[in-house]
């Protein structure tokens, strides 16, 4: 039993092999609509100090599809951190469930919780990053693709948690990570050099660029996520400023290869980040993406729990 809290703690081996449980279990429900029942009477936990749609309704469809069930714990409830402390939410927790899924703030909270719980603890998306969601985007690439190995993929925008665990499973898995964001919004320089070192290893690059018509040429994928993530939501008005040279619309997309596909984490603010034309547009695979989620986490709480 382990801890899924960030793409950085696996090695590629591992992750393809979660991405091919992924594949698997896709298929089996597809095929036979239904899937074994491999998390047969587990409960998993989902502790939310945020908002989520994806999130939660997919770990808990997937639990459900293999058997198990899942338990909502919204940000009013538990008062993480505050009402009691992480450390004892940890302890009480763990003793009633099989698995924990928490959405946090700071990045330390769920460290934290993984630190005092004595069952898998998974990172439904921090201030630092998004691991489950870099999963189903790496899945939504390999079925585009066929593989990840030299594929093209640019970010435009907030070097923030998506960004870099999409850096982080690209530099794992071989594809080549360029980003596009405005001065000032650069992935944490310590996330970099430990992509840098995962890339040399699967002979992939990172580029760091600050402009989005340099950065999605020759791309295969361009990828975005809002310019205000939730928690800054005072930092608005000066981000609508800053972004808007990064906004992923018909002219971006154009530059980049024939073939493009255009990812978002969702939810999407329409017209800021992503114009419509290119979200419901035919390079778009944001729905796709979004049914992703269900899938790759169903694997990865299979390979949590063996
Ligand atoms: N992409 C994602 O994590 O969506 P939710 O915030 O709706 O869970
Ligand atoms: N960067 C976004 C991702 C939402 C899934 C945020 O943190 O709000």
């Amino acid at each position: 039993m382990q801890d899924f809290l960030a793409i950085a703690d696996f090695t590629p081996k591992e992750l393809q092999e979660m991405l091919d449980l992924a594949v698997e279990l896709k298929k089996e429900r597809a095929e036979k609509g239904a899937n074994r029942p491999l998390l047969k009477d587990k409960k998993l936990a989902m502790i939310f100090q945020k908002p989520s749609l994806r999130t939660r309704v997919s770990f808990e469809r997937g639990m459900e599809h293999m058997g198990g069930s899942a338990m909502y714990i919204g940000p009013a409830e538990v008062g993480l951190g505050k009402r009691e402390s992480i450390a004892d939410v940890a302890r009480v927790v763990a003793g009633y469930v099989d698995m924990v899924m928490a959405r946090v703030f700071e990045h330390d909270h769920v460290l934290k919780l993984a630190k005092w719980s004595n069952v898998p603890v998974v990172n439904g998306l921090s201030d630092y990053n998004h691991p489950c969601q870099a999963m189903a985007d790496a899945l939504t690439i390999y079925e585009e693709f066929g593989t990840l190995k030299d594929i093209n993929i640019t970010y435009v925008g907030d070097g923030n948690n998506v960004a870099v665990s999409l850096m982080h499973i690209c530099a794992k898995l071989g594809a080549n990570f360029t980003i596009g964001n405005p001065e000032g919004y650069d992935m944490p320089a310590s996330t970099v050099e430990e992509g840098q070192i995962y890339a040399k290893e699967s002979g992939s690059t990172i580029t760091l660029l600050n402009d989005a018509q340099d950065a999605v040429k020759n791309a295969d994928v361009i990828y975005t996520d809002t310019w205000t993530s939730m928690g800054q939501e005072e930092e608005t008005k000066k981000r609508e400023a800053v972004f808007p040279p990064f906004q992923v619309n018909d002219a971006l997309v154009s530059a980049a290869n024939d073939r493009v596909i255009v990812l978002h984490c969702l939810p999407a603010h329409r017209n800021h980040e992503i114009t419509d034309s290119v979200a419901d547009g035919p390079h778009s695979r944001l729905f796709p993406q979004a049914h992703n989620r269900m899938h790759a986490q169903k694997a990865v709480l299979v390979k949590m729990m063996e």
